[in-house]
């Protein structure tokens, strides 16, 4: 019989895709989202490309009692939370909403999946955790840095909670520390819905290239890196999706009780190779102009996913290129009139 395994925040960006794996996996999937940050049209995406029905509970998962309800009702083996929210300038204007929503959501969520017996999650953190570092690549035995905004703080809060309930009270949990997810799904059934003006590289490209924005700004080119922009580790959400699916596998059978992996490709991209890549993809000219340095930016930051390539037995299949060539084909999907504000 297959394993069935909730997924919150499911109808979001990356719990989209992973529902899509999940799913052609052999997994039965329920979702549940409060649609703070996605739309009820992405379940019918997600069938469109499965063609199986997707489970989903519009909830808060703040809602202790509808969890419990929902857990009390369903038979679940497992969790992947993603539920939470992700915005870094938003949590420096707004800290509370971000403690309440990213710790107060997994607290609740963990007493409910402790009180029905179920004692299995794998929780999206970020390399944000490991701070400003120049160390690269990364791997997972690299301290916990200081927090740079408030989400980031929730980040190390809630891996430091996981790692107290598989301490003492019987979790097995696995924390996946991303590096810089782009992309999207190949049909272009499901992609990134950014609200706003963009402030990730990736849909800021799309959408300059899309006319939605007049030009992209680098922000610096003087950095100590090969042609002075920032240096990061863009990871194909696919990619990114299909790790969970390990992830998960592994966490339901695994001896130890708690685990951490970073997601990355290993490859240090910088700004100016991923517009030249975009330009080659999409076939445009980008319109670009280099701007000041933007405050909190890392310099350089690349990962040691090596640990995730053999424990999981995981491998990226998605280049560059491919990144680009999906969040152009989902961009035009969006049109040139969305997101306008
Ligand atoms: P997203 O905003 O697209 O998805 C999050 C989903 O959770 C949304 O559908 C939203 O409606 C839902 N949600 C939020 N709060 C909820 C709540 N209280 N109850 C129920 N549903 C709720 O974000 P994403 O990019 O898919 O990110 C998923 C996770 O990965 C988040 O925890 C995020 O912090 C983490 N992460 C994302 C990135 C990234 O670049 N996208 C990088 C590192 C870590
Ligand atoms: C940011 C978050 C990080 C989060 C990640 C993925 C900060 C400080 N960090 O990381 O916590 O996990 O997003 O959601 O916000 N850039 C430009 N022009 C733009 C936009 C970006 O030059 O208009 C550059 C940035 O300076 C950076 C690179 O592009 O060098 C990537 O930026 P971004 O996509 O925002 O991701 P991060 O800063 O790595």
């Amino acid at each position: 019989m297959n394993k069935t395994i909730l997924v919150t925040g499911g109808l979001g960006y990356i719990g989209s895709h992973t529902v899509v794996e999940l799913q052609e996996n052999a997994y039965d999937v329920i979702v549940i989202d409060d649609l703070s940050n996605s739309s009820k049209e992405v379940a019918e995406r997600i069938t469109a490309i499965t063609k199986k029905p997707v489970k989903l509970y519009i909830s808060d998962i703040k809602h202790q009692h509808t969890l419990e309800a929902m857990f009390e009702h369903e038979s679940i083996d497992g969790v992947i939370h993603f539920a939470a929210h992700k915005a870094v300038g938003e949590s420096v204007q707004e800290p509370f909403k971000y403690y309440a929503n990213n710790i107060g959501g997994m607290t609740t969520l963990l007493k409910v999946m402790h009180q029905h017996n179920v004692n299995t999650i794998v929780f999206s953190s970020s390399c944000t955790v490991y701070g400003d570092t120049n160390r690269s690549p990364i791997n997972e035995t690299h301290p916990v840095a200081e927090a740079i905004s408030p989400y980031g703080t929730t980040k190390i809060i809630c891996e430091q909670i996981l790692k107290d309930l598989c301490k003492h009270s019987g979790f097995r949990g696995i924390v996946l520390r991303y590096f810089n997810p782009v992309g999207a799904h190949p049909s272009a059934q499901i992609g990134e819905l950014p609200l706003g003006v963009p402030n990730n590289l990736v849909p800021y490209i799309t959408q300059t290239a899309a006319g939605i924005r007049e030009k992209l700004t680098v922000f610096g080119n003087d950095y100590n890196t090969p042609d002075g922009t920032n240096i990061r580790d863009y990871i194909h959400v696919v990619d990114l999706a299909k790790a969970h699916v390990k992830a998960m596998n592994y966490a339901l059978t695994m001896n130890q009780s708690y685990d951490v992996f970073n997601l990355g490709t290993g490859n240090g991209r910088s700004v100016l190779e991923v517009i030249k890549a975009f330009e080659k993809a999409s076939g445009t000219d980008l319109p670009y102009i280099i701007g000041d340095r933007r405050v909190g930016d890392v310099e350089q930051i690349w990962a040691d996913a090596s640990k995730a390539e053999n424990k999981l037995k995981w491998h990226c299949q998605y280049g560059l290129d491919d990144m680009m060539k999906t969040a152009w084909k989902w961009q035009l999907v969006l049109g040139s009139g969305s997101k306008s504000s």
